[in-house]
């Protein structure tokens, strides 16, 4: 078991590279389920949901050869349908792209629910919708998922009630091979949905307004292999953007990003008085006064992000007056507020509404990440806190952040990873499961 120990109160300058994006890696890795041939795929983070990911695939019959830490060759060719394996799939949320990806290759699909974090309800029934509408018949379990298109996958227009983005790529997966054209309307708009749409359409795919609430698709035959490489991710740009506001005199350029994927997080700044200076592929952060308290609603792309909620609640609790977070897409998003209120913050939530009252400083704490978002709005904190702050259960900030401590180290963050040894161990006993004990007995 591993912990995070930051000693708070530095001043950070510097730059830091941002990675590949975790939720367009996890959708194109999948993706290639559709492909009969090699896909080169680039520019991959090194996390554990990507780890998860390929592990998946590679239980199903996937041939993988990694090129590097961020860049693998896959052959899908002889994957065997519905072998998707329970104890990987059900550790991530993305693992229902197999669903769509196999449907629209093989026209069955079966796997465990997915995981992922425990941020509020995770249903899939606009998945599930998708995939009727287009002619599969859909079973599902408390533990699995079953799907058959018996007649094949037949294209049609489907209206998405509310905006998913997992149902989106997951519709889309499922209708690139279809028989005729499928619509998707009230469609997500997120970076993640574009990179998938881009990387199926080098492949052979015909999709159109992929970024747009449409998205066409005429289904093709075949899909070839390409050499792609995946977009920087905006969430670990945005994270290490709150990094550059923490206190005054800091100072982080953002580099290897898309600022227009970054623009609500950048408007959101500026309107508390911090300085952004945008560039062709990077974005600069500095802080030269206070803090000015706002507002923040939550929604899906363009606007701000449910996964930027966590972080700039960090300055919120450290700005000159009180704010308010409106949480737009998940219902359990504020669980970390009372880790963070351990550290001193003024929060009180009501529903989907968070009230931050800013206090002049945060203080040094032990304090457990409740999911990925979450755990690195904590490391935030704890940089900016006075003293010494412990971060437990960091093995979702590893499922989503690329060497998280190292990119903070080197703008100054005083931060270490420490292994805390399996009780056993310390003890010097052989580690047993409970169920070989209980056989003993
Ligand atoms: N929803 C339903 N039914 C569905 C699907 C979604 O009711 O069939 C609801 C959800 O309960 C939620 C809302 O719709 O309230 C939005 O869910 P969405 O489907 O858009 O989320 P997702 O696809 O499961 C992805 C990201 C999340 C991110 C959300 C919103 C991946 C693998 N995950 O989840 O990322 O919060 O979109 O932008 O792409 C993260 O990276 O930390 C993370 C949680």
């Amino acid at each position: 078991m591993e912990k995070i120990i930051v000693s708070g109160g530095n001043s950070l300058i510097g730059e830091i590279e941002i990675s590949g994006m975790k939720n367009s890696a996890v959708g194109v890795l999948f993706a290639t389920i559709l492909v009969e041939g090699k896909c080169i795929i680039e520019n991959l983070p090194p996390i554990d949901d990507v780890y998860t990911t390929v592990s998946i695939l590679k239980a199903m019959g996937a041939v993988i050869v990694w090129n590097g830490k961020n860049s693998l060759e896959i052959d899908t060719t002889n994957i065997i349908p519905c072998s998707s394996p329970d104890e990987y799939a059900s550790k991530m949320r993305a693992s229902y792209y197999v669903l769509g990806a196999e449907l629209g290759r093989f026209g069955r699909s079966y796997t465990a629910k997915p995981g992922g974090c425990n941020i509020g309800q995770r249903l899939i029934d606009r998945h599930v919708k998708g995939f009727e509408a287009l002619g599969a018949i859909v079973t599902e379990n408390s533990a699995n998922i079953n799907a058959v298109a018996p007649g094949g996958l037949v294209g049609t227009n489907i209206f998405m009630d509310d905006i998913s983005v997992g149902a989106t790529i997951n519709i889309m997966l499922a209708a690139v091979k279809a028989k005729g054209n499928t619509t998707i309307d009230n469609a997500a708009r997120e970076p993640h949905v574009v990179d998938v749409a881009n990387f199926l359409n080098a492949c052979g795919a015909e999709i159109s307004g992929a970024g747009t609430d449409m998205i066409k698709i005429k289904g093709v035959d075949n899909l070839t292999g390409v050499t792609y490489a995946i977009v920087p991710d905006m969430i670990e740009a945005g994270t290490y953007m709150i990094a550059g506001a923490l206190k005054v005199g800091n100072r982080i350029k953002v580099t290897n990003v898309i600022p227009k994927h970054l623009e609500s997080i950048s408007a959101k700044l500026i309107e508390m008085g911090i300085n952004v200076e945008e560039g062709d592929d990077y974005v600069t952060v500095s802080r030269t006064g206070p803090l000015k308290p706002i507002n923040v609603k939550t929604l899906p792309y363009p606007s701000f992000p449910t996964d930027m909620n966590s972080q700039i609640c960090i300055l919120l609790a450290l700005a000159d007056g009180t704010s308010r977070i409106i949480e737009g897409v998940w219902d359990g998003r504020f669980k970390y507020t009372e880790e963070l209120i351990r550290m001193g913050a003024d929060i009180k939530v009501n529903g989907r509404t968070a009230i931050v009252t800013g206090v002049p400083k945060l203080y040094g704490a032990r304090v457990r990440a409740c999911d990925l978002r979450a755990g690195a709005a904590l490391v935030l904190a704890a940089a900016a806190a006075e003293g010494v702050s412990e971060i437990d259960d960091i093995h979702h900030i590893k499922r989503g952040y690329d060497k998280m401590e190292k990119k903070l180290c080197a703008v100054g963050v005083d931060i270490k990873v420490v292994d805390i040894p399996d009780l056993y161990e310390l003890h010097g006993v052989e580690s047993e499961s409970y169920c070989d004990r209980k056989v003993q007995k």
